[in-house]
């Protein structure tokens, strides 16, 4: 099987993420390497690892990454971050804190010892800020030519952002983190806001997992409908929660629900568009794309594969 590593600000879409690969036998989940959005670093780690344990899951081992963007001192969690995921990350729903401790290797050194281990073999998948893969690719430059794939969720080709008119949220936290990984030759898919605002959730979809009467079912929907009630507040007009980050590892499991563009990125860096994702104009005419870009999405059979592997994971 496919190894895979989540890089995650564990809020309520990431640990949809979870529950996605945890659900799907095509690829093995070898760790949660934890990054600040959403919540704090250390609050999302805690998250990881409750979720784990809750889904079943208790060999998955988490790793604390770096606490803040690359050019910053310091990460504060915003209102708007609290209003879309709870105080807690995950709607502020109380689960058991596990009793397991993160690793003591750093995310950086694990991603890198990833790499040297599984090779083609390993796809990356941060739905955060992309700065432990920058980190590491600083540590330990040859990973761009070794590893499998990275797909990450983050940034809009086509549409505008949803944190400003521009900047997508994962960018935004660490915009020159991304524009190195754009820039570095990285084999990277970008599954943006184009395709994840097309994958919708409703209450339909939660009372699902609620009536299956187990303590993963009602996790589940107790924290997605606060997500789902955050989206009607913020966005009415879409008539649901977009599966931002369980979309990236969707398409890191199978990569034809979606379309992509191959095209080299960048991601604006300075000026008032800091942290929009634009095709790199010193590359375009480059023959050689070293990304993918997300354009459009199989939207049902995407939502199809979402509900049946996370609702078979929550049965247990
Ligand atoms: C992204 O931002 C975060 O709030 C979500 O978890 C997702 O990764 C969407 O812009
Ligand atoms: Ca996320």
């Amino acid at each position: 099987a496919t190894k895979l590593i989540l890089d995650l600000d564990t809020g309520i879409d990431d640990a949809l993420a979870i529950a996605y690969a945890l659900g799907s036998s095509e690829v093995e989940l070898i760790g949660i390497t934890g990054t600040y959005g959403n919540v704090k670093v250390d609050d999302g780690v805690r998250n990881s690892l409750a979720i784990t344990d809750l889904f079943g899951h208790p060999e998955v081992k988490v790793y604390r990454g770096l606490p803040h963007a690359s050019a910053a001192e310091s990460f504060a969690v915003s209102d708007i971050s609290r209003l879309i995921h709870g105080s807690n990350g995950i709607g502020d729903v109380d689960i058991p804190d596990s009793s397991r401790e993160p690793e003591s290797e750093s995310a950086v050194d694990f991603i890198i010892d990833a790499v040297k281990t599984y090779g083609k073999d390993l796809v990356y998948v941060p739905t955060g800020p992309m700065t432990n893969i920058d980190a590491a690719i600083a540590k330990a430059p040859e990973i761009i030519n070794e590893i499998g794939a990275i797909v990450l969720m983050g940034g809009a080709l086509t549409v505008c952002g949803n944190v400003s008119p521009w900047a997508e949220a994962n960018i935004d936290q660490d915009p020159d983190a991304a524009n190195r990984l754009f820039r570095s030759g990285a084999p990277a898919t970008m599954v943006g806001l184009d395709v994840t605002l097309k994958t919708l959730l409703t209450y339909q979809q939660t009372q699902r997992w609620r009536d299956l009467g187990t303590k993963a079912g009602n996790f589940l929907a107790d924290m997605t409908d606060y997500y789902i009630r955050a989206y009607e507040v913020a966005s009415p007009h879409l008539g649901g929660c977009g599966l931002h980050d369980p979309l990236a590892v969707g398409v890191a499991v199978d990569p034809t629900l979606v379309r992509t563009f191959d095209l080299n990125m960048q991601v604006d860096v300075q000026g008032a568009t800091r942290g929009r994702t634009i095709g790199d104009n010193t590359r375009l005419n480059d023959p050689v794309k070293t990304m993918k870009v997300a354009v459009d999405v199989d939207a049902r059979r995407f939502l199809n594969e979402f509900m049946t592997r996370i609702t078979t994971l929550a049965e247990q």
